[in-house]
């Protein structure tokens, strides 16, 4: 025994393979059963899948870059809940593929956004963020009040998200499309973020 050791500790390429195998085990330990607990797979209690008009805003979210400037996850420590509200939990998470985390904040967190502004405030703030908060830095999206949603991949996007375990009925499916006539990109946005993190009451 005390040879076979003397053996991995002079020999550098056996002792790299060997470290591996321990590293992938004790990773494997800790990912492999985050695919198989309630906690992080079932959805929190209340929690639906997007609208189709949520998740026209979400594409549009992601197709203009928010995710570069404003996170969407609460970590769970006394300065961010006392900012933003109860700290995001896994299985708030459960529809949203890809999530929209992010990691950097030159913005505030959105996570709990929903309800902590009006649709007008939402509407002023994205055509030109200095007419609500005169410091800002954010840019200005005065497109998207502009641009109709066409609703033309709508199906295909609900029908795509249901393979993949968002409960969408059949009705839904056919009806989107109906959903967003006359609506535009901006009310796609208002409707998806103030939908955001309501699942858990975090107002005090
Ligand atoms: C260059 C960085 C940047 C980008 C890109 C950006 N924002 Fe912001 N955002 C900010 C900053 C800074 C603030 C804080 C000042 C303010 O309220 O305008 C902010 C504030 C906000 C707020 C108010 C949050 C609160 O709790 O008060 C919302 C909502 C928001 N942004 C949505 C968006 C959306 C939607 C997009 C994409 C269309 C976007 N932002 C893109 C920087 C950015």
């Amino acid at each position: 025994m005390a040879n076979a050791h003397a053996k991995i500790e002079t020999n550098i390429g056996l002792m790299i393979v060997l470290i591996i195998i321990m590293v992938s085990i004790g990773g494997l330990a800790q990912i492999v059963p985050l695919f198989f607990m309630n906690s992080t797979t079932k959805p929190i209690e209340g929690l639906k899948p997007y609208s189709a008009l949520r998740l026209e805003g979400r594409d549009v979210y992601i197709r203009e870059g928010c995710y570069l400037c404003h996170s969407q996850m609460i970590r769970p420590f006394r300065a961010e809940t006392e900012r933003y509200g109860h700290y995001s939990v896994a299985s708030e998470y459960v529809y949203d593929r890809p999530f929209q985390w992010g990691s950097k904040r030159t913005g505030p967190d959105l996570h709990r956004v929903g309800g902590r502004y009006s649709d007008d405030w939402h509407y002023a703030h994205l055509m030109n963020p200095r007419d609500v908060v005169p410091e800002s830095i954010m840019p200005s999206y005065p497109w998207l009040a502009e641009a109709s949603l066409d609703g033309e991949l709508i199906i295909k996007k609900m029908e795509t998200l249901r393979m993949l375990g968002a409960p969408y009925t059949d009705e839904e499916i056919a009806n989107a499309p109906k959903t967003l006539e006359g609506k535009t990109e901006m009310d796609a946005m208002i409707a998806y973020l103030q939908g955001m993190g309501l699942t858990i009451d975090s107002r005090r």
